[in-house]
């Protein structure tokens, strides 16, 4: 939450910092702002709202300097308000700001007292005062920079700019992640590296604790000691295509339709031509492994409870499944033999990360599924298992889920294969079988007109449930989850044989019960379900295949009918209708579907 970016330039820098911003919107939009120093001078510009509020203000009121830092703000500390808007400063400093400081209080307390003047509710603005008190004192830039953040407590990914240093910024790691580009007489930082990646593929990933000089020169990094280290520049490919939105009216949209093709690719980076499934890195020798632990936040938890059936179910082994902000702090036993797997698009969700180390502590060895290959959780994890899903804008993740999806029950079959607990041709069969859901996910894809048309009815609704049983049970809370982020209709899911047990009481003719059903062996159950919905006056929406909707459509308010698919890969294509769903019905609403209000996508703040 919250991006942040810097640039040591040999152009006008506030449109580059504006482009990079752009890229990090995803990270918040309550408001945006970015400081220069031109000719010495240090200067700032913030906008409430989305970034092109920004845009506009500096069309009227421009910025100019080659040396600046700017920032994209998902509130935490103080409503989105101009005053509230980073970067903050003191006289001579100016700082943006990713993550929480802890002991914002205590410092701000300190520095009243010494009369500081604040103009913000933040935490972020102590940082800045700190770091003018010690300038102050008649301490360089650096110096300053270091004492401040040794008082620091919380987690934070911090840019100092300073009056004075044209040719200077500090950069600093705890918690949050940060990047230092390197071009050719210019340096970049910002919190990814999709930020940067129009300005240069060289990249430098700050590692915890560090902080980094950056000049027009290059970059010194030093540990959390003060002690000079050196840290690795890779070059990063971002695909660029994959970060625009190619003709499609959102992000969303075309996230939605890519995943048939992203899916391809990922099963391709894991099925070898002959039908072997291959894990990089040793893979994981899954006869010693007695349980598994799988810990996430959001969508990515939904993705982990579906893995659950899949594993217990083909592999024989229990798993549990944690979310990751209560598992950090239950401090849970891990007995020996259990295996940790922590599952996140972004790979830098704060709880996820704390959950994965405190799990680290205990000496396990610890497996990561991931989007973002060069984040956080993928560089802490002794595995990483990328999705490959190209990069994810949309705030509601999508493709994200469905590789997931493609890359748990990878884990589940091969898990399978090694403890012996399915034959070779079952094993031969299920593999083909997610061979081909690409194909089927785009013949899902073409019963979008339909879905469209059911939305526009759904977004009259202000509650809607969703029911499904086994694995399709966590896809009801993904639709859910999905129609509420974006359409901001309040919807709940639940497994189909709860309904009696308490939420039947809602049900009238006014509350559409979506019913995620394909006709697998629990068809016939979860029409038992649906039936006692309708003889309550439910309007059910089934979702269905060809022989459900012949079995059961009748009657029903909607039937929407799904392509064939293997019963076990069932919740990765509905997935796509509970997308759709959601998509429409906000599109309908007038939401905007990309950037839903109070959300973020990459959430690194407790
Ligand atoms: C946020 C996003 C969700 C995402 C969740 C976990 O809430 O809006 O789409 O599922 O974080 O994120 P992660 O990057 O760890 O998968």
């Amino acid at each position: 939450m919250c991006g942040i970016v810097g640039v040591l330039g040999d152009h006008e820098v506030a449109p580059i910092l504006v482009e990079a911003l752009k890229r990090l919107e995803y990270r918040g939009y309550d408001s945006a702002g970015i400081a220069t120093v031109n000719a010495g001078r240090l200067d700032r510009r913030r906008a409430v709202g989305k970034l092109v509020n920004l845009s506009d203000l500096l069309v009227h009121d421009p910025l100019a300097g080659k040396s600046g830092i700017g920032h994209t703000r998902w509130a935490t500390h103080g409503a989105p308000s101009i005053a509230n808007a980073h970067p903050h400063r003191a006289r001579r400093v100016a700082v943006v700001h990713n993550g929480i400081i802890e002991n914002f209080r205590a410092l701000r307390d300190e520095l009243v007292a010494q009369g500081a003047g604040f103009e913000s509710d933040t935490d972020t603005e102590t940082v800045a005062h700190l770091a003018q008190v010690f300038l102050d004192q008649g301490l360089a830039p650096r110096e300053a920079a270091e004492r401040t953040l040794e008082r620091l407590e919380g987690a934070f990914a911090l840019l100092f700019l300073f009056e004075g240093e044209d040719d200077l910024m500090i950069a600093a790691r705890k918690g949050s992640p940060l990047a230092v580009g390197h071009g050719e007489g210019e340096m970049f930082v910002g919190s990814d590296a999709i930020a940067l990646a129009p300005l240069t593929h060289r990249i430098t990933y700050l590692e915890e604790g560090d902080r980094a000089i950056v000049t027009r020169a290059g970059a010194q990094f030093f540990d959390d000691q003060g002690r000079p280290v050196n840290r690795e520049i890779r070059t990063i490919e971002i695909d660029a295509t994959r970060v625009e939105k190619g003709g499609y009216k959102h992000f969303m949209a075309k996230e939605i339709a890519e995943q048939p093709s992203v899916m391809g690719d990922a099963l391709r980076h894991y099925i070898s031509e002959s039908g072997e499934i291959v894990l990089p890195g040793g893979g994981i020798d899954f006869t010693r492994v007695s349980r598994l632990t799988m810990v996430a936040c959001g969508t990515a938890y939904l993705a982990c409870m579906t893995a659950k059936y899949w594993i217990e179910q083909l592999a024989g082994l229990p798993v549990d499944v944690d979310i990751a902000s209560e598992f950090r702090y239950r401090e849970p036993p891990i007995p020996e033999g259990t295996l940790a797997v922590f599952v996140s698009q972004s790979g830098e969700t704060a709880d996820t990360l704390a959950a994965l180390r405190y799990c680290a502590d205990k000496a396990q060895r610890i497996v990561s599924v991931v989007n973002v290959p060069e984040s956080s959780i993928a560089r802490e994890s002794d595995l990483a298992l990328p999705i490959l899903a190209g990069a994810e804008i949309s705030v509601a993740s999508t493709k994200g889920f469905t590789c997931q999806l493609a890359v748990l029950a990878l884990v589940a079959l091969e898990a399978a294969r090694q403890r012996g607990t399915l034959d070779a041709p079952t094993l031969a069969r299920h593999i083909e079988d997610l061979r081909s859901m690409p194909g089927r996910l785009n013949a899902a894809l073409a019963t979008e007109p339909r879905t469209e048309a059911i939305a526009r009815l759904l977004s009259e609704a202000t509650d809607v449930l969703f029911l499904g049983r086994g694995a399709m049970y966590p896809l009801a809370l993904e639709g859910a989850l999905k129609l509420k982020e974006i359409s901001y209709i309040h919807a709940e899911g639940y497994a189909s044989g709860e309904l009696k047990h308490g939420p039947i009481a809602l049900v009238d003719n006014t509350v559409p019960v979506i019913v995620l059903a394909p006709h697998d062996r629990l068809f016939d159950k979860t029409v038992s379900n649906m039936q006692e919905v309708m003889a309550r006056g439910g309007k059910v929406l089934l979702v269905t295949d060809a022989r459900g909707a012949a079995e059961a459509g009748e009657g029903v308010w909607q039937c929407l009918a799904m392509p064939e698919v293997p019963e076990l890969f069932a919740p990765i294509l509905y997935a796509l209708p509970a997308q759709m769903l959601a998509y429409h019905t906000a599109v309908a609403k007038g939401t905007d579907v990309d950037q839903p209000r109070n959300l973020a996508k990459s959430v690194t703040v407790e």
